[in-house]
């Protein structure tokens, strides 16, 4: 309350102390400028004209007040003006004031109406982003420390679970136990590495310092289907790419990381017939990279979800084809943050395709 009241009356006195600053500076000038007018009509009348005396005394009495009237009411008038639009001026800074008291208390504050597009207006503006972009972090900060505690907490228990049974030797170990402790344990090593992967990519993103280079995309999708040669050829699975002789100039490391995740879902969640076809192509001002297969069904309201962290579709939380839901939450942060890019999916009976754009102007070899 104490508080409140001091902001209050610190802007008041901003409000008032520009208006006593601006009284004294018309009351300075108007004075000055009688004073000039007084003397010179005065000298003026003694000088050119015969007037006698008394006529003297009764003209310069007469000017004196009429100037004394007037410079009152021009430094009257003139600071209930000033005073008018200085309050104007002041009410969007007394409220940021306001506003940033309560960010820095450890809430939010509601955005602040934007009346204007002058410098005041893009202060408050840019405030406004600040505060959403400080909440959004933190909202995605905790589901993210929720959402690790939820995943983590499975796999643990079910390997405490079965430690403990062997401790107590209610259970006896076989080869088929330890083979499913160890896939939990893998489970999790796995987890820890593509949070810590993300985490990479999102804290680091802004900061990091790229090994750009001139890249040939029709070898860096070659390079990188080539890592599943095995797998494909075990399922049976064919594959082609499709690309234009482009160059690029690119942080490899980045734009590989997110093929092989789209080519990985792709042969993990294989489901049917046809080829996965892997496409590299510039249209416009943008390089678009695009993997497409046939697919478990994604259904439509799931197609933004499964792009955020930890989201899996029901139907691939089990053994045989679940991950850890974070390979499409990896790409979607390599290419918006390290990129300036987007991600997407198109589906049409179940032929999916996770694609990515990258703006030409970052690119250019
Ligand atoms: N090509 C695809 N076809 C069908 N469903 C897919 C495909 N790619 C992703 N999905 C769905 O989207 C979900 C999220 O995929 P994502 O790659 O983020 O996680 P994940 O594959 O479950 O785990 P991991 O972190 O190991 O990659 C998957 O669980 C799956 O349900
Ligand atoms: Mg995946």
């Amino acid at each position: 309350m104490l508080s409140k009241w001091n902001l209050a009356n610190n802007n008041i006195g901003l409000l008032w102390r520009m208006t006593g600053l601006n009284i004294i500076l018309i009351t300075l000038l108007i004075s000055m400028s009688s004073i000039v007018i007084y003397n010179t009509a005065c000298t003026l009348l003694e000088e050119m004209t015969n007037a006698d005396e008394s006529m003297q005394v009764l003209f310069s009495d007469t000017l004196l007040s009429y100037l004394i009237w007037i410079s009152l009411s021009i430094i009257f008038f003139g600071s209930l003006i000033y005073f008018s639009i200085m309050k104007k001026i002041v009410k969007p800074i007394k409220r940021l004031a306001r506003s940033t008291k309560v960010l820095q208390n450890g809430d939010y504050p509601s955005p602040i109406e934007v009346n204007s597009q002058d410098e005041i207006g893009v202060l408050t503006q840019n405030f406004n982003q600040l505060t959403y972009i400080l909440k959004k972090n933190e909202h995605t900060r905790n589901k993210m420390i929720t959402d690790m505690a939820h995943e983590l907490r499975t796999p643990l228990s079910n390997i405490n679970g079965y430690l403990e049974g062997l401790k107590n030797g209610i259970i006896s170990g076989d080869a088929a136990l330890y083979e499913s402790l160890h896939k939990e344990s893998e489970r999790l090593i796995l987890m820890i590495n593509q949070l810590y992967e993300l985490n990479e990519w999102n804290i680091g993103g802004k900061s990091k310092t790229y090994e750009k280079k001139c890249t040939r995309v029709e070898k860096l999708l070659h390079d990188c289907i080539q890592l599943f040669k095995l797998e494909l050829d075990k399922k049976n699975i064919d594959f082609e790419i499709l690309t234009e002789q482009s160059i690029i100039f690119i942080d490899e490391k980045g734009i590989r990381q997110a093929v092989i995740n789209l080519v990985q879902n792709a042969i993990q969640y294989y489901q049917g017939e046809g080829k996965i076809t892997l496409r590299g192509e510039i249209v416009e001002n943008e390089i678009i990279i695009a993997v497409t297969g046939p697919g478990q069904p994604i259904p439509i309201d799931k197609r933004d979800l499964i792009f955020e962290r930890f989201y899996r579709i029901d139907g691939s939380r089990n053994d045989k084809t679940g991950g850890v839901g974070l390979g499409l939450a990896i790409v979607k942060e390599i290419i918006g943050t390290t990129f300036n890019g987007n991600v997407g999916i198109e589906s049409e009976n179940n032929i999916h395709t996770f694609w990515f754009s990258i703006p030409r102007k970052y690119t250019e070899c």
